[in-house]
C-alpha cells in the first residue's frame, strides 16, 4: 500500500476539498438563483447526459438537497480515504461518485481522456481493490480510545477485539459523523474565510463548479459578464412577431442580450436560452446559449469579449462563429440566423 500512498492522499484530499469548497467557499453552489448553482448545472446535464430522464425528474426538483448530499458524500469519501476508516466503503463510494460525475459533467468531453472524472473513478477502484494494508490508518487508535476503562481510568487490558462487522459499522459511523460536523461548521467557516479569499471569490458567478464534477469543482472560469448582458427577453418591445428577440439598441447598451428561443431553429430547441452579441461595426450574431460541453448556459464576458460557460470554463468566440477557444468544449455554439430591420429590431429566422 505504500506505493499507493500518493494516490490515496491525492484523491482523498481532493474529494475532501471539493466537498468543503461547495459548502464553505463557493457562495453560489447552493444558491439556486445563481447561474452556477447546482440547479443550473443539473439543468445543463439534463440536456446532454445519458441520465437525463433521472436528472429531470428526480435531481432537478430536489437540486438543493442533491447538492448538499453530493458535498457531504465527497467530504465523507475524503475523510474515509485519508484516515483509513471504512476505507474500502469510502473508496467504492468515491468510484461511484466519480462515475456519476463522468456520466453527467464529463459525458460530452471529447476525446474522453480530457475528462477528469474517469481517472478519479479508476483511482478509487484501485484503492478499493488494494485496501490500505493497515498503513497510515487511525482505526486502531480509535478503538483504543473507545475501549472500556477501569474505575481508575485505565484501559481494560483484556478487551475482546471487535468483530469485522462492528468495526466497519463503528468506522463508517465516525466518518459519517465527521462529514456531518464538517458540513455544519462549513457555513460559519465560510463567513470567516470568504472575506480573506481572493478578490471576487465571494459572489463571483463562476467561482465554483461545482460542478458536480470533483475535478472541475473549483476550476470554472467566471462568467463575469453574465450581469453585463441584458435581461432575458422573448419578444422585442413594440413587435408582435414572436421571432423578434430584441433591438440593436438594447444589445449595444449591454454588449449582449439574452432571450429564450421561441421555436426549433436548427439545433436549438424551443425554450433554450439564446444570446445575441454586438460584434462591432454594426454587426450582430445570435447563438443558442446552451454550452456544447455539458449543457450549462453560457454568459457574455464583456472584458474578454467571449461567451463563457460558468460550469467548467469553456469559452467561445462570437466573432469566429462561436468556436471554442478554451475549456473542455470542442464544438461551437449553434448559431441562430437573424435579420435586422431598418428600425433595429432583431428577428430570428426559423
Ligand atoms: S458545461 Fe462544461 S464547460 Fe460548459
Amino acid at each position: 500500500m505504500g506505493a499507493l500512498l500518493p494516490l490515496r492522499l491525492f484523491v482523498g484530499f481532493t474529494f475532501l476539498y471539493a466537498g468543503l469548497d461547495k459548502l464553505a467557499l463557493d457562495p453560489t453552489f447552493l444558491d439556486l438563483t445563481s447561474r452556477t448553482s447546482i440547479l443550473a448545472q443539473l439543468q445543463g446535464y439534463a440536456h446532454a447526459s445519458p441520465l437525463a430522464p433521472l436528472i429531470s425528474t428526480l435531481a432537478v426538483p430536489n437540486a438543493w438537497l442533491v447538492g448538499l448530499l453530493i458535498a457531504l458524500a465527497e467530504i465523507a469519501v475524503g475523510l474515509g480515504v485519508l484516515t483509513g476508516l471504512a476505507f474500502r466503503v469510502a473508496a467504492v463510494g468515491g468510484a461511484a461518485l466519480s462515475a456519476l460525475f463522468f456520466l453527467t459533467a464529463s459525458w460530452n468531453v471529447h476525446p474522453y481522456y480530457y475528462g477528469q472524472d474517469l481517472p478519479y473513478a479508476l483511482g478509487f477502484v484501485t484503492l478499493a481493490a488494494a485496501g490500505h494494508g493497515d498503513r497510515y490508518v487511525v482505526g486502531p487508535w480509535l478503538e483504543r480510545q473507545l475501549a472500556p476503562r477501569t474505575p481508575a481510568g485505565r484501559r481494560a487490558s483484556a478487551t475482546p477485539p471487535l468483530s469485522a462487522e462492528r468495526r466497519l459499522l463503528l468506522q463508517a459511523g465516525v466518518v459519517a459523523l465527521g462529514a456531518l460536523v464538517l458540513g455544519v461548521v462549513a457555513r460559519p467557516l465560510r463567513d470567516v474565510l470568504l472575506p480573506l479569499g481572493p478578490a471576487g471569490r465571494a459572489g463571483s458567478p463562476g467561482s465554483s463548479a461545482g460542478t458536480i464534477s470533483t475535478g472541475g469543482a473549483s476550476s470554472a472560469a467566471p462568467a463575469s459578464g453574465a450581469g453585463g448582458s441584458g435581461a432575458a427577453a422573448g419578444v422585442a418591445p413594440g413587435s408582435s412577431d414572436p421571432l423578434a428577440i430584441g433591438t440593436t439598441a438594447e444589445v449595444a447598451q449591454a454588449g449582449a442580450f439574452e432571450f429564450q428561443v421561441p421555436t426549433a431553429i436548427g439545433n436549438a430547441a424551443p425554450g433554450d436560452p439564446g444570446i445575441v452579441v454586438a460584434l462591432g461595426s454594426g454587426k450582430y450574431a445570435a447563438f443558442d446559449a446552451v454550452c456544447t460541453h455539458a449543457g450549462c448556459t453560457v454568459g457574455w464576458d464583456p472584458g474578454a469579449g467571449l461567451l463563457i460557460c460558468p460550469c467548467h470554463g469553456a469559452a467561445f468566440d462570437p466573432r469566429n462563429n462561436a468556436q471554442p477557444v478554451a475549456g473542455p468544449a470542442t464544438v461551437p455554439l449553434a448559431e441562430l440566423p437573424i435579420a435586422i430591420s431598418p428600425a433595429g429590431v432583431i428577428t430570428l429566422r426559423a
